[in-house]
């Protein structure tokens, strides 16, 4: 995919080529810990709720499927107020801890979210019951999906969509389970949640679209197809998280009961999503320049830090590195990087080329026979022998 020409850009993009030496993946997580039984000594199981925040915003002009504005940070930060707001108080704080976590990295194979992952000790690692991973919400109207590798019939995925489906069906809408088996020995992967299926733990990811968009490498169009991000899909898709994992957590399954109910002081506001909203929709979110403190990187922290504990940020350096944005424009460019490959072909090519040109100047100037005679051992002498 090699547009280069020499004008002005190209040099900046040569630039930054170099400059893509220094890019790295900003991960952010925060914690709600939830309340021990007793003074038992046994770990909490975790719940984690997950959104990529580059994925839509670093991509206003990725061609398929994503939701510019960035509606699964803005859904992860308003589950994130309302469940502290539960957590505040003892008498309503549930029985799991709650993480929260948001990753870097998604166009480029969700590596960022491996990163993260691997971060985490074994106990942690084992003491996450799901992970949900939510991904674009924000222009749906009536059916959501639901997306994991993990057959339907394990416990947990049936857990999960028991939860999620019947508190889809007293909203008024669907919501569909999605079966994908991942390819161990195949380290692309096409949702967030694979990364976590990758590492033996339970996860899902929450998509309005049924099918992954096709890998940016790949398409490389760079044409929005969706300009619309609706206000009350996002609403309607926080109410669903939310519920769903109060329903977990509170063992209220089966149940109607909404504690998320509109005009409650646990409504989900919907001031709070249009403000975060219009941040996101300004904000170019090119995760691999984002130096530490950025201010958007630090908004997000602020945010975490309101209604989370313990909040940690970290920054790890990009590894097979081959595609970059151009940050400066609107526009997403992909170049891919000359490989070492491509050098030895290069040089290959460049030797084949100098021998034919050599050959023909010899055959125009000096005729077949020289040349011939040129690649031919030089007579040797005999000698005679008498
Ligand atoms: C993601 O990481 C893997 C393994 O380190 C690497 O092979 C791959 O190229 C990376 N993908 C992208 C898009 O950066
Ligand atoms: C899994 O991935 C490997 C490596 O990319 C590939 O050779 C193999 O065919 C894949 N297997 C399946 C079942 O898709
Ligand atoms: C993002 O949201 C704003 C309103 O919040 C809207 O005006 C804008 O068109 C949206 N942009 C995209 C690319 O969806």
């Amino acid at each position: 995919m090699h547009k280069c020409g020499l004008n002005f850009r190209t040099v900046g993009f040569c630039i930054k080529l170099l400059w893509i030496l220094d890019a790295y993946f900003i991960w952010l997580q925060g914690w709600l810990t939830g309340l021990k039984a007793g003074d038992d000594a046994h770990q909490l199981p975790t719940i984690a709720v997950v959104a990529s925040y580059d994925t839509f915003g670093a991509a206003p002009a990725l061609s398929v499927g994503s939701d510019s504005n960035g509606s699964g940070v803005v859904a992860l930060l308003e589950v994130a107020r309302l469940f502290s707001l539960l957590y505040s108080n003892p008498k309503t704080r549930g029985q799991y801890n709650l993480l929260f976590g948001l990753t870097s990295g998604g166009p480029y194979n969700y590596n960022g979210t491996r990163k993260w992952l691997r971060s985490f000790d074994q106990r942690l690692r084992e003491s996450i019951d799901y992970a949900i991973c939510i991904d674009s919400i924000g222009s749906w109207e009536n059916e959501l999906w639901i997306h994991v590798s993990k057959p339907p019939e394990n416990a947990y995925i049936k857990q999960i969509m028991e939860d999620f489906s019947s508190v889809a069906e007293e909203l008024g809408f669907n919501v569909n389970l999605k079966h994908k088996k991942i390819n161990i020995s195949n380290p692309r992967v096409a949702w967030e949640h694979e990364q976590f299926s990758r590492l033996r733990v339970t996860a899902a990811t929450l998509s309005e679209l049924s099918a992954a968009p096709e890998l940016l490498e790949k398409t490389g169009g760079l044409i929005d197809s969706r300009h619309f991000v609706d206000e009350k899909a996002i609403i309607r898709g926080v109410k669903l998280v939310a519920e769903s994992l109060a329903r977990h957590i509170y063992g209220h399954q089966g149940k109607n009961i909404q504690i998320f109910a509109d005009n409650s002081n646990l409504a989900v506001n919907p001031y709070y999503i249009r403000s975060w909203l219009d941040v996101l929709s300004q904000t170019p979110r090119v995760a691999p320049f984002f130096s530490k403190d950025d201010p958007f990187v630090m908004a997000l922290k602020k945010e975490l830090e309101d209604h989370t504990d313990e909040v940690n940020l970290q920054r790890e350096a990009l590894d097979g590195m081959f595609t970059f944005y151009d940050s400066t424009s609107a526009k997403l460019n992909i170049y891919q990087v000359a490989s070492v490959t491509f050098d030895l072909l290069l040089l290959l090519v460049l030797g084949s080329y100098l021998i034919v040109l050599f050959s023909f100047l010899v055959i125009t100037t000096r005729g077949l026979d020289d040349l011939i005679s040129l690649f031919r051992r030089p007579p040797s002498r005999k000698v005679k022998t008498a």
